[in-house]
């Protein structure tokens, strides 16, 4: 066998990243495959050769045509590997400690310039709505990505519900603030509770998700059950969790990252790859899952959802406005 000394190796013959995630998405269809489930749905699919998935399945989910065509990261990746800073700052603090949080019953309340605000139980806000699954790229700020599927329904369909008004400029939302069962709560790591906020026009753009499953089953506590957001063109803290409240407002509510360190976040968060966090940059990202030396990734704009989105910020200085 012919032994070539690393030099020689042309950089043409050196996978590219592309044939690299190619070859990922290669294998995990064989995996399917072999477990006879070739030709199911990649909800069936994941679901049913997963071993440590678990959760209630989640029935008549149909496949979405805004889906990432990429194979997800793993359940456990998915499940261990969180921010949910109400459980502790580490990234397996949230899988160990929130199952202290109860679900159900759950009620969200409903507040602000609308014409049908009120206290909802969670069954009512979710049984008018099919679910669908949505694979998405999900973009930390702190470099980091995942592709995840989600289950849910668009976040359009069911803020129309509650009918805003013209003053309805934004949206904010709120997660349960509840330190008993939350005990990362008692620190003061931010103002809790933990709010974010969109644009009407972000909000009503069909790729914003309210995610209810992940892997085709019911949220695990530590992704953000019972409800949270998904956002994917903007980075993953934009993707508030267990979401209690919901408050149409003429005014651009005051987010927590943005409230904690206003130099670091900003209110838009737009994934931008030419807009640098001032400790670091964001022009590519390790890709959670595929090891210690892992390729990276070049980040895109607007997180690869340009296209869709782009339109939301025309006029607007992205650099001011990160
Ligand atoms: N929502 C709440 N309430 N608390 C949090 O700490 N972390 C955010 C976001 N939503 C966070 C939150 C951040 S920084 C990220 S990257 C995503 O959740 C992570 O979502 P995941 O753990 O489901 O991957």
């Amino acid at each position: 066998m012919l032994i070539r000394k690393a030099p020689q190796i042309k950089s043409s013959e050196i996978t590219s990243e592309a044939d690299y995630l190619d070859r990922r998405s290669f294998l995990a269809k064989a995996g399917l495959a072999a477990a006879g489930l070739a030709g199911a749905s990649p909800v069936i699919a994941a679901v049913a050769s997963d071993p440590g998935a678990s959760g209630r399945v989640l029935e008549n989910v149909s496949e979405s045509p805004l889906s990432l065509d990429e194979a997800p990261n793993s359940w456990r990746d998915v499940t261990t590997y969180n921010n949910f800073y109400e459980f502790g700052t580490g990234k397996e603090d949230p899988s160990r400690y929130a199952g202290s949080l109860v679900t159900r019953p759950w009620q969200v309340k409903v507040s602000g310039e609308c014409d049908q605000p009120g206290d909802y139980n969670l069954e009512d806000i979710l049984s008018p709505h099919a679910l669908e699954e949505r694979v998405y790229r999900l973009r930390c700020v702190e470099a980091w990505s995942m592709v995840i599927p989600w289950v849910g329904f668009p976040l359009a369909d069911l803020l129309k519900r509650f009918q805003p008004n013209s003053d309805a400029r934004f949206v904010r939302f709120r997660t349960l603030y509840d330190p008993g069962q939350m005990p990362g709560q008692r620190r003061r790591i931010l103002d809790w509770p933990y709010v974010e906020g969109l644009t009407i026009e972000e909000a009503m753009n069909p790729l914003a998700f309210m995610a209810v499953g992940v892997y085709g089953r019911e949220l695990p506590n530590q992704n953000g059950a019972p409800m949270r957001l998904v956002v994917p063109w903007k980075y993953g803290f934009k993707s508030i969790k267990t979401i209690n409240a919901i408050h149409f407002t003429r005014t651009r509510p005051r987010t927590s990252w943005e409230a904690s360190a206003p130099r670091e976040y900003g209110f838009y968060a737009n994934v931008n790859p030419n807009v640098d966090h001032p400790r670091w940059s964001q022009a590519s990202e390790r890709i959670i899952g595929s090891g210690l030396f892992a390729p990276r990734r070049k980040t895109e704009m607007f997180n690869g959802y340009a296209e869709q989105v782009a339109h939301l910020y025309q006029g607007l200085d992205l650099r001011r406005n990160f």
